[in-house]
């Protein structure tokens, strides 16, 4: 197997993983290799799509403080994040706004040519820097630009990271196989960061693109490092229906309303304050709601949907700021948002939980970091805020790209253990490429979504979970993963079946700590818990992989400013 030595491999290339490649290379300027292994190529990762803002402070002068983005993440997370770690965020968040802009991010602007900010869900000010609804396109693409002035990064595109390496309790590497040729190498590295992004399509109806699978959540589970808070998934409330396109939350922050089939603003009954512009997870529990109590409209398919009416927007707002949304709705759905209301109901969309990671973005594994929506450092707790995201990304790649330079310059790599590289060897070249498989992979992909979206969506009870539990691992069992097409050229089955495999592995660690997590907070509703427990679990749940099952340990919340209140809006 071919051996590809660098100082700092970067698993994946959505915006954590090209701001901490920076950063990396700054820090070990003319000193350092970054290999930046990713599955697509750089400006094909999933955040390209973030659409509707970067949340910082910005104008201090004109109203806004760090101390209230810092509530209003920590009120909207129901008290689960860690302060500290929101604390550090919010500090951090308007240098990476400024560093961008140096870098050549075409913000918008206000009247006075400073940079301009809009209205999001959740957050008390218009925080959210925005360039029209294409956000994440244009900080990629500042970004990847910025990246290719140093000789320092090397990209590997088109390559899959199929294993984490370790060796004497340390990080030594990842394989990874180009789809070109589907060979495996070993990349051996002396520090790696882990941004892979989110568990992405485990739902049928989900924002993601259909390249966004939990791959980084599977390798890391799978070399012991645990995951953290996984029971909590974000459902946006406006997904376009029936294609799940997401529709940015900043149509509502520039004026939108979200109407049921009597034309009522349900919103103002649920948040008589924050209305339409209340949490992700209160505006989502409502729409169901309507839906299920009558008030929605059905497809001729007989899917549920509400409406979101931009009609009192002025005309050239929509062109303007809105620019793609009105683009989506006119191509996927022949409506023009100006005249007519747009389809929507609750979409998958965000993983508030990830690779357990601590403030720094350090995993229990010895040089591995996790940044952006792979990681859990417990910044958005049980539901984040919309556009803080993307600033979370810019943050911890950041942080941890810094912290990964440092240090592999002061440490020696580490050899691979030689029977693990074989192992994997053997998992792909025999296991997935050997026999046919007994099974269409593509239909066993569509039950775990299915299934998913069945038995863990908004509102969750114990026995439909327990039977979701017991379906997915029969699934598991029975389906023998593997492929009939055999050439090793671009054979995107191949990684498809690897994707699959993984969403087991993250489905059922979902699973389990959803049926654990005897409570209601933030995107977690249980039907038969409908109560925030802050006496029995007020704490983060762990989940590790090992020889005998999963395997739960607990972290206590940090909570250093703000007690747990009762959460209005
Ligand atoms: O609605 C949106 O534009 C999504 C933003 C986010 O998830 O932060």
């Amino acid at each position: 197997m071919e051996k590809i030595t660098c100082d700092v491999v970067v698993m994946g290339s959505g915006l954590a993983g090209l701001r901490a490649a920076i950063e990396a290379a700054r820090t070990g300027r003319g000193k350092i290799s970054v290999a930046v292994v990713t599955k697509t190529q750089p400006m094909r990762s999933h955040s390209v799509s973030a659409e509707g803002g970067t949340a910082a402070v910005l104008y201090p002068e004109e109203g806004d403080s760090l101390e209230s983005h810092m509530w209003d993440t920590v009120k909207g997370s129901d008290f689960l994040s860690d302060q500290d770690v929101v604390e550090r965020f919010v500090k951090l968040a308007p240098q990476e706004i400024i560093q961008l802009e140096h870098w050549g991010m075409p913000w918008a602007r206000r009247k006075d040519g400073k940079i301009a900010q809009r209205s999001f869900g959740g957050q008390s000010y218009p925080r959210a820097c925005y360039a029209e609804d294409k956000v994440g396109f244009y900080e990629m693409s500042t970004l990847y630009d910025t990246c290719l002035k140093f000789d320092e990064i090397m990209f590997y595109d088109e390559w899959f990271v199929t294993k984490i390496l370790k060796n004497k309790g340390r990080f030594a590497g990842v394989v990874a196989m180009s789809l070109k040729n589907s060979e495996l190498a070993v990349f051996n590295a002396k520090a790696g960061i882990l941004a892979t992004g989110g568990a992405g399509r485990i739902y049928s109806f989900a924002t993601f693109g259909h390249s966004s699978t939990p791959d980084g959540y599977a390798v890391a589970l799978r070399a012991g490092v645990p995951l953290r808070d996984m029971e909590f998934v974000q459902f946006h409330p406006t997904g376009l229906v029936p294609s799940g396109i997401l529709i940015t939350e900043a149509a509502r922050g520039e004026g939108g309303i979200l109407r049921n089939k009597n034309g009522e603003r349900f919103m103002e009954k649920y948040a008589p304050k924050a209305k339409d512009l209340a949490p992700r997870d209160i505006v989502s529990r409502s729409m169901i709601t309507e839906m299920r109590e009558g008030r929605g409209f059905k497809t001729e398919e007989g899917e549920d949907y509400l409406l979101l009416d931009l009609t009192a927007i002025d005309p050239e707002v929509i062109k303007k700021r809105l620019t793609s949304i009105r683009e989506i709705c006119l191509r996927n759905a022949g409506i023009d948002p100006i005249n007519e209301p747009i389809p929507v109901r609750p979409v998958a969309h965000y993983y508030m939980g990830g690779v357990d990671a601590n403030i720094d973005g350090a995993t229990e594994l010895p040089g591995l970091w996790a940044a952006g929506e792979v990681a859990c450092t417990s910044m958005n707790g049980a539901n984040r805020l919309g556009s803080n995201s993307t600033t979370e990304c810019l943050v911890w790649g950041r942080i941890t790209g810094e912290m990964a330079a440092r240090f592999a310059m002061s440490n020696q790599a580490v050899e691979p253990a030689k029977s693990d590289i074989e192992e994997e060897e053997k998992r792909i070249y025999d296991k997935l490429l050997g026999p046919a498989p007994r099974a269409n992979p593509y239909n066993i992909k569509k039950e775990i979504q299915t299934l998913m979206e069945r038995h863990f969506h908004i509102y969750r009870e114990a026995g439909s979970m327990e039977e979701g539990l017991r379906m997915l691992r029969v699934l598991r069992q029975q389906a023998e993963l593997g492929v009939e097409d055999k050439s090793r050229y671009y054979n995107t089955n191949l990684m498809n079946v690897l994707e699959i495999d993984g969403m087991f592995d993250v489905c059922e660690v979902i699973g389990v700590a959803a049926l654990h997590r005897q409570e209601s907070r933030g995107a977690h509703a249980r039907v038969d818990y409908p109560k925030r427990d802050d006496e029995n679990w007020l704490h983060h749940i762990l989940v590790y992989k090992t020889a005998d099952g999963l395997e739960f340990a607990y972290k206590p919340v940090v909570v250093t400013k703000y007690k747990p209140a009762e959460r209005t809006y």
